[in-house]
């Protein structure tokens, strides 16, 4: 059982990490699965060119460290994917590692309809966000878009948790009300993955 977090934040102990490990709780309290947790700022991902040498292979053909996160992404059973807003969306490092993410798709009929690389494979998924304003308008499409990204390449979102109102890096630690929920969520995606 392997667990792997992709977080979007370059704060390593900022609110989008707090809200990853209140998520992986149940499983780290457990202890019988394998956790590897990335920070998409520690690797060098560059921008999707449109060139669609992807198209019929799987594979990117940009070189850079995007293939070492497939192959996590290849070998996990359940993925925590989140990321702070940043101007009402995902972070510049989540959006460019998304865009990438293009290569996990292929198109063999229509550009209508799609297959995925994790389709029907049983990956389990949380997709989770923060942003400062308690207003949950302000915080855009961060988790929508995650959530519509992962159901896309094939994941299966079992949760969705959006986490407002939290500026300073790891205020979110104060809120224990809110880190429950979280763990609430974790503890049924890690029921997922026990099955
Ligand atoms: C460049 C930038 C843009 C931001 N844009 C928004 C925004 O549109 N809405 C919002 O509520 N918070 C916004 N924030 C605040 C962050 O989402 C918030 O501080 C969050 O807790 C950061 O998460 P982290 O600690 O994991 O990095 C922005 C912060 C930065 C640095």
């Amino acid at each position: 059982m392997k667990i792997l977090t992709i977080n979007g934040s370059r704060r390593k102990n900022g609110n989008t990490s707090g809200l990853i490990q209140s998520i992986l709780e149940p499983a780290v309290q457990d202890g019988a699965a394998q956790v590897e947790s990335i920070f998409l700022g520690d690797y060098h991902i560059d921008a999707c060119t449109g060139c669609e040498g992807c198209s019929e292979s799987w594979e990117c053909v940009i070189k850079d460290d995007f293939a070492t996160i497939v192959k996590k992404l290849d070998a996990a059973s359940a993925v925590v994917i989140a990321s702070p807003t940043y101007w009402y969306s995902v972070t510049s490092d989540m959006k460019r590692f998304i865009d990438r993410c293009y290569s996990l798709l292929q198109f063999p009929v229509s550009r209508k309809e799609w297959i995925a690389k994790y389709q029907g494979m049983g990956k389990v998924c949380i997709t989770a966000a923060v942003c400062e304003q308690s207003d949950l308008a302000m915080m855009g499409n961060t988790l929508s878009l995650l959530t519509d990204f992962s159901k896309d390449i094939g994941l299966n979102v079992v949760e969705s948790v959006a986490g407002v109102g939290y500026f300073e890096a790891g205020r979110i630690k104060s809120d224990r009300e809110f880190l429950q929920t979280a763990e609430k969520a974790g503890q049924k995606l890690y029921d997922l993955l026990k099955r």
